[in-house]
């Protein structure tokens, strides 16, 4: 029998109709075809104040960071904004810095699929951009990625997805993340490269 994984799905713009928020439920209905437990967290639900180490951390940024902490993967859709990923998108995944302390740190061992949504074709970008992210935060990319372009097209105007071929991927792209999890979960690893000794203060980073 197919072990359980849960699977966290982050991302969405903070318009109300997001298209990559619509993307990221359409990967998640992949992952839960393939029996996984997903969860969607949508950044404009979150409502994360920028970053900062000199205020109270907000409660909703501890729950956000042990809900990650917690899952076996995740796929993470951003809209693409200037040849990258949004600023509100990246603030969120900042907030993963409170699992630097943690063993194993941020999301080690986790898988994470990737998604785009973008106005024109570039939404590689972002895609490309989320990569160098999940490889600072220790996850593993999954190859199959997905940048669905010319949004306004592929999507009605209220956000939901209307490309059946566009929707198919998306459902593909959530089963691979759920295989790559897995293999994690077969593999039974709970060992890791930890690199923290090599930070300049000797600080857990
Ligand atoms: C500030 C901003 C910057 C954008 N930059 C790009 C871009 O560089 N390339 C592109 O193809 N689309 C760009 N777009 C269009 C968005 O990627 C597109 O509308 C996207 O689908 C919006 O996602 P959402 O529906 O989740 O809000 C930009 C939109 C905004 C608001």
């Amino acid at each position: 029998m197919a072990m359980r994984v849960k699977v966290v799905g982050v991302g969405g713009s903070l318009r109300a109709e997001s298209t990559s928020r619509s993307a990221l439920q359409a990967a998640l209905d992949g992952a839960a075809a393939s029996g996984a437990d997903v969860q969607l967290i949508w950044v404009r639900d979150l409502a994360l104040p920028f970053y900062t180490a000199e205020r109270a951390i907000p409660a909703a940024a501890h729950q956000f960071a042990d809900t990650a902490y917690g899952c076996d993967a995740l796929i993470w859709s951003s809209p693409t904004y200037h040849g990258s990923v949004s600023g509100s998108f990246k603030n969120a995944l900042d907030w993963l810095i409170l699992l630097a302390g943690r063993t194993p740190p941020y999301l080690s061992n986790k898988p994470v699929g990737l998604v785009s949504t973008a106005g024109g074709v570039q939404g590689l970008q972002a895609v490309n951009s989320m990569d160098f992210i999940a490889r600072a935060l220790r996850a593993w990319s999954v190859p199959l990625v997905l940048a669905v372009p010319h949004s306004r097209q592929s999507f009605d105007p209220d956000g939901k997805l209307r490309d059946e071929a566009i929707s198919a991927q998306l459902h593909a792209l959530g089963a691979e993340v759920v295989r790559a999890a897995r293999q994690f979960q077969t593999e039974g690893t709970c060992d890791y490269a930890d690199d923290r000794q090599f930070q300049p203060d000797g600080a857990a980073r």
